[in-house]
Formats: C-alpha cells, structure tokens, sequence
C-alpha cells in the first residue's frame, strides 16, 4: 500500500503512511516558470492500493489534485482512494442568488471522475458526500482527535460557537469527560453583542472553543472576549480547518491563550493529526 502525498497535506500523508503501515510515495512536484504544475511519482505503483492525499485550498491545490490522480491512474494501481482532507468549497454548497454555481458540487464531480473511493473530513455540510454518486464517499469525523487533544491540556467546558454545531461541542466532550454547551449572542444595543454559554459558568473553568473552520476569526474572537469577561480562567480556539484568513491568528491571539487546528490545513497552529481517523475508517 501507497501513500501519495500533494503538497498541501505532506505532513498529514507522513502520518497517514504510519498509520496504515503504508510507504509513503515517492514525489516531484514543482511549478513551471509561468506557473503551471509539474507531478511525477518515483515509485512502481502497479497492483498497489493507493491513497492520494490532497486538500483542496488554496485553488492551485485543487490542480494539483488532478495531475496527481491521472499520475497515479496511469499505472496499473489495484485502487485509487483520493483523501481530501479539507474540501475547499463545502460552504458554497447551494445556490443562496440565481445565476451563482454549487460550487461544492462542482468539485466533487470533477473528484470523482478518477478514483474508485472518497475520503475527506469534517466536511462543512455533510450532503456534500451525497454528490459522490459515482464512487464510494465517506465524512472522517475528527471529534476523536480533537478530543484526546483536548483531554491532555484539562479542559473543563467544551463550547460550540452556536446552537447548529453543539452536537459536535458535545462528542468532544465525551472523549475529554467534561461538559459541553453552546454559545448564544443577544444583542444589548446598538453596539454591544453579550455572548455566554446557553446554560452553564465558564467563571474559572479552562474552556475550549470548537468549531470545524477558522476563517477570519471574528467568530471565536468575540465569543473568547465575552468568555473571558466572565471569568474563563483559560481559553483554547480549536478548530479542524484553519483557514486563518488575513489578520485571523494576529485577532486571535489577543484574546485566546492557545490556537489548535488538526493537520486537514496545515499551518503554525497544527497540533493534531487526523491521520488515525482516516486510517480508522478506511479500514471500516
Ligand atoms: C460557519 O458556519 C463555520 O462553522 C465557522 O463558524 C465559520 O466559518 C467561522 O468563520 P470566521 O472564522 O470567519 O468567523
């Protein structure tokens, strides 16, 4: 068994190799002077079950991710399992204006056309797997990881920034053995927005913020401003995908004590793997 990696997720691909007892493909990848992509995989994939890891942002990735799929087609491969670890476009998964594209399923179409299985994780909307109907897809859920993460530092209160992904706050809250609950924002004037917890004190608790994507950061930043206003004795801004856009990590770091995201992007702030739970369920 092979483990491809692109060069968005070359870490992760180390990682995945370990964890499905794999050998990690041999790779050149470069750009042309006038930019246009180079792959060539330096290995005999012939009768081997490949795994391709790849995410999809930014969009020069998402090239990438093709040249490497017919790379790997054009040997004589037993199968091709082309892992996505963050699928770049999942918020874009409907058409909120007439005349827009559904960009999410642009990509899945075109993904598919040249593999026999799907993987990615903690896709931003899971029927996004549902346009996969050519080739076998599945959704790693990362909770696990996050959560033995989580479990090291002593969290105490596990929170989700809104109602819609407290269920996730919640199986991460079960691997840490701690509560969870979600955030709620009520506007008090003009200006001022009050974010608490719809239930529980975060008063001298070390708490966490999970939330699957980090883009700008305003969400989680306000919501630890809030929290530490009400006493939270340590925050922690956890996210799958860190997309850290612009000022993002600068905004952050003002006001939460530690920034953690899982290698689906990876960045400064990668301190989880996910590699175990690909492995897990591609084993399944
Ligand atoms: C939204 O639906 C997502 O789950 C995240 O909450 C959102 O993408 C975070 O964005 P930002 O970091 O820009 O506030």
């Amino acid at each position: 068994m092979f483990v491809v990696g692109g060069s968005a997720s070359q870490q992760l691909s180390k990682e995945l190799a370990k964890s499905l007892k794999g050998t990690l493909a041999k790779v050149e990848i470069k750009r042309f002077p006038d930019d246009e992509c180079y792959v060539r995989i330096d290995d005999d994939l012939d009768g081997e079950d490949v795994f391709l890891v790849q995410t999809t942002w930014p969009d020069k990735n998402i090239i990438e991710l093709f040249l490497l799929q017919d790379a790997i087609k054009e040997f004589d491969v037993s199968s091709l399992t082309t892992v996505v670890p963050y699928f770049g476009y999942a918020r874009q998964d409907k058409q909120f204006r007439s005349g827009e594209p559904i960009s999410a399923r642009a990509l899945a179409k075109l993904i598919q056309l040249n593999t026999d299985e799907f993987m990615t994780v903690d896709v931003h909307t899971p029927s996004v797997i549902d346009w996969f109907e050519d080739v076998s897809a599945k959704n790693v859920p990362g909770y696990p990881a996050v959560g033995r993460f989580l479990k090291g530092k002593g969290i105490q209160l596990v929170l989700s920034p809104d109602e819609g992904r407290a269920d996730n706050a919640k199986r991460v809250a079960d691997v840490v053995g701690c509560d969870a609950d979600f955030l709620v924002k009520e506007r008090l004037d003009g200006e001022t927005v009050h974010i608490a917890p719809k239930s529980l004190e975060v008063k001298g608790k070390k708490v966490a913020i999970v939330d699957d994507i980090i883009s700008t950061g305003g969400t989680i930043a306000k919501a630890a401003e809030s929290l530490k206003e009400q006493g939270a004795s340590r925050i922690l801004a956890v996210c799958t995908h860190g997309l850290f856009a612009g000022e993002a990590l600068k905004k952050l770091r003002a006001v939460c004590d530690e920034i953690c995201s899982t290698d689906t992007i990876e960045n400064p702030t990668t301190c989880i793997s996910v590699a175990s739970e690909i492995a897990r369920v591609a084993k399944d």
